[in-house]
């Protein structure tokens, strides 16, 4: 089935230079981008897009983190696509991403990990419209 999802490169992938590296992947899978753009966090923002976070022992660096440098976001379409950019971001723990995944093959901390997607079509919805206006959505 056809669906979009949220993705964007964290602050440590724009510093690394890996912002290409990262959307070609996705593109050379097939997957098509729709809205794309360059923004920073505000306190607001991370907030509610890691709501599920907030009272957890690491949001503090969490926060600190995806506060401290820009983010590029993108909204990407296509078959499944939300379980299957989770298979490419590969697992949360950099110990545990495996090699060939985007996460298995540049991450080194758990909180750096260079790239968030949506887990799931709803909460897809729910970041989608965090990040985008409808009309901001082109593709
Ligand atoms: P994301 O939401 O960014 O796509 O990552 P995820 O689903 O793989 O992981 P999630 O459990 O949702 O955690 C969100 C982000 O919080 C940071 N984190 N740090 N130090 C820690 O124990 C820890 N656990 C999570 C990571 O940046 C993770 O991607
Ligand atoms: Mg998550």
């Amino acid at each position: 089935m056809t669906q979009r999802t949220l993705i964007f490169v964290k602050p440590d992938g724009v510093r690394r230079g890996l912002v290409g590296e990262i959307i070609s992947r996705f593109e050379r899978k097939g997957l098509r981008i729709v809205a794309m753009k360059m923004l920073r966090f505000t306190p607001e923002l991370a907030r509610k897009h890691y709501e599920e976070h907030v009272n957890k022992p690491f949001y503090p660096a969490l926060e600190k983190f995806i506060l401290s440098g820009p983010v590029v976001a993108m909204v990407l379409e296509g078959e499944d696509v939300v379980e299957l950019t989770r298979a490419m971001m590969g697992k949360t723990k950099h110990t545990e991403a495996a090699p060939g995944t985007i996460r298995g093959d540049f991450a080194y901390t758990t909180t750096e990990n260079l790239v968030h997607g949506s887990d799931s079509p709803e909460r897809a919805a729910i970041e989608i419209a965090n990040f985008f206006t409808p009309e901001e959505i082109v593709g």
